[in-house]
């Protein structure tokens, strides 16, 4: 109950600060926009699955959920209304791509600090960045994704900016200064305003572009069909696979001449290109789909050793800072754990005696592998598994070390995989009897991208009862999250749902006992191209972040 109540005290901050304020687009690294989280220990369980009928709105919003316990229901209507995205412009058809955001029109500025045009360490720089369209007028309205980063790439540093929208056509992105030296400002268009237009039509009336599929059989016959979290209403019986224990809605359409249970595997069967011809020009590599934005004037500035006595200053329009930055290329956390180093030898030694469960996508998949390379003691067990879906299972006989790794539950875009592999995360954890002994990572969002995001909110809300359940039973067990990250953009890929899925999930464990591997800023303060599973030096350090959560008092 206090935790309940300092939800909610959360989110009247957050309401005050949007209402005096604007709209904060973007990055914050910062644990900052977790939340509240309704510990609900007993099962609830609420199923939500698509109403499939002749009902008339159904034809608009096809996936629409079953009703939440009064308690998530209200938590699902402030996250919603905490990552409300601005209005953006209705496209007119044909398209005026002269009309939309573009970044080579636009620009923008180093705003002079208190200090004039100095900066010392633990000030902090702002930017004012004015969007113009193809034409070079000014734009009037808000709501484009932008990127903001800090970084001096010879001192191997970096920092992400948090974006906040004045919805007018300009922005101001805000970095702290946590080195001394020079730092350089980059600010990066994700999507124009109009692209997320399109991308929020195409959540709301398409989350089936995404298709998959389920083989059925039973002797000699079989028979594939279409399946999904939700769909489109037609005369064919459905088949209800939704998860009795969580609630997670999942549905086929019925075989002719098989019954339900006769259902083998799944698949992904299709993408659908949605996007008409009109809105493929909003996602253009190189034109307007994360391209630089350049500075009208310098784009660096040179910032000196930290005056004495000087207190820090916050910034009037951000209230949160980084969740961490980098430096000689290693990640430092701020506010509480120190991130060490760990090399083989460290890292068994913190392993040692402690089963690791991983869950998850296959970003979190590469958190085994890279402990698979590293350490020479661990031995993955042949479980005859796919490289992609997994579950692995590996040994490390001399130091007592389980680390195990499952995939979550659909959606998963992926081969073919046995339905008997198929496990939700909050089953598995309602699986483990915990301990201090006991580390569980997970890491889900990357295929949540298509539908509306209350079903990422209500497979989280499930987690975190879990989760709580476990804690309960085993306060000592290390619970570890890692968040979405941004990636490479293509037409199906976008940044604007992952960030909104990073900004719900680090609301929704706030103020429980688990650490979080902030891969979204991770990934953005990193030089190194965005990218879904992001490379080698980047997961190093993640790596590094886990283990000194799992092991504080160790050294690396
Ligand atoms: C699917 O099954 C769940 C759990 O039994 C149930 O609550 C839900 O109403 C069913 N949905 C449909 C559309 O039949
Ligand atoms: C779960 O939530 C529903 C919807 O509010 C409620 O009607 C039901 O009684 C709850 N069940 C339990 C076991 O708490
Ligand atoms: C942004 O545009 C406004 C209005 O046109 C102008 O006053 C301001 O100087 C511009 N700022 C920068 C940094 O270019
Ligand atoms: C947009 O709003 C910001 C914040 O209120 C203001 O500073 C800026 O001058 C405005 N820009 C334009 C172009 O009106
Ligand atoms: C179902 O069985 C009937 C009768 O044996 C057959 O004609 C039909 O082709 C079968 N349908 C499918 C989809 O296998
Ligand atoms: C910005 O960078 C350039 C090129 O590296 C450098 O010559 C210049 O001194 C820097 N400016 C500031 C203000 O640090």
């Amino acid at each position: 109950m206090k935790a309940r109540a300092c939800i909610r005290k959360e989110h009247r901050a957050i309401f005050l600060c949007l209402a005096v304020v604007v709209v904060i687009l973007v990055l914050r690294n910062m644990e900052i926009l977790k939340t509240p989280s309704q510990f609900q220990h007993e099962v609830n369980s609420t199923i939500m699955a698509p109403r499939v009928s002749t009902d008339p709105d159904v034809h608009r919003g096809f996936c629409t959920f079953q009703p939440l316990s009064p308690e998530d229901a209200v938590e699902e209507r402030l996250l919603l209304d905490s990552i409300a995205w601005p209005e953006t412009p209705l496209l007119p058809t044909p398209l005026i791509l002269e009309q939309t955001s573009d970044p080579a029109h636009s620009t923008f500025t180093i705003l002079p600090g208190r200090g004039g045009r100095q900066w010392h360490v633990g000030d902090q720089l702002e930017v004012r960045i004015n969007m113009s369209d193809f034409q070079g007028r000014p734009k009037k309205s808000g709501g484009d994704l932008l990127l903001a980063r800090l970084h001096n790439q010879k001192l191997g540093a970096g920092v992400a900016g948090t974006v906040v929208d004045h919805l007018n056509g300009s922005y101001s992105a805000v970095f702290s200064l946590l080195w001394e030296g020079d730092a350089q400002v980059e600010v990066t268009l994700a999507h124009p305003s109009e692209a997320i237009t399109v991308l929020k039509r195409l959540n709301s009336e398409e989350p089936d572009r995404i298709g998959f599929k389920s083989l059925f059989r039973s002797g000699s016959i079989s028979e594939t069909t279409i399946c999904n979290v939700c769909l489109r209403p037609t005369q064919q019986p459905l088949c209800n696979h939704t998860d009795l224990r969580t609630g997670e809605p999942w549905f086929c359409y019925k075989p002719k001449n098989l019954s339900c249970d006769a259902r083998i595997n799944q698949a992904m069967a299709h993408y659908k290109g949605n996007l008409r011809a009109n809105e493929q020009k909003l996602f253009q590599s190189g034109v307007n789909l994360k391209v630089y934005i350049r500075a009208s004037g310098p784009a660096n500035v040179t910032v000196l050793p930290k005056k004495e006595g000087q207190p820090e200053v916050e910034s009037s329009i951000v209230k949160v800072g980084p969740s961490g930055y980098y430096y000689q290329g290693v990640w430092q956390a701020l506010g509480g754990t120190t991130v060490r180093q760990f090399k083989a030898p460290a890292i068994s030694q913190c392993l040692k005696g402690k089963v690791v469960h991983m869950h998850g996508d296959s970003t979190v998949r590469q958190f085994f592998e890279f402990l698979d390379a590293a350490l020479p003691g661990l031995r993955v067990f042949d479980l005859h598994s796919t490289r992609q879906i997994g579950p692995f299972v590996a040994l490390d006989y001399a130091n007592n070390i389980l680390v195990k790794f499952r995939f979550h539950g659909p959606p998963i875009q992926s081969a073919h995989v046995s339905n008997s592999k198929l496990r939700y995360i909050a089953n598995e954890i309602d699986g483990l009897i915990g301990g201090t002994d006991i580390v569980v990572v997970f890491g889900i969002w990357a295929h949540f991208r298509t539908y509306p995001v209350q079903l990422y909110i209500r497979r989280l809300q499930s987690i975190r009862r879990a989760v709580v359940r476990l804690l309960d039973r085993a306060p000592g067990t290390v619970v570890i999250i890692r968040t979405g990250n941004p990636r490479d953009l293509s037409q199906i890929n976008s940044d604007w749902h992952s960030l909104q899925c990073y900004k719900v999930l680090k609301t929704m464990f706030k103020g429980l006992n688990v650490h979080l591997i902030d891969a979204w800023e991770m990934v953005l303060a990193h030089h190194l191209p965005h990218n879904v599973h992001p490379p080698p030096p980047i997961i190093e350090n993640m790596i590094n972040v886990l283990l000194s959560y799992t092991c504080p008092q160790m050294g690396g």
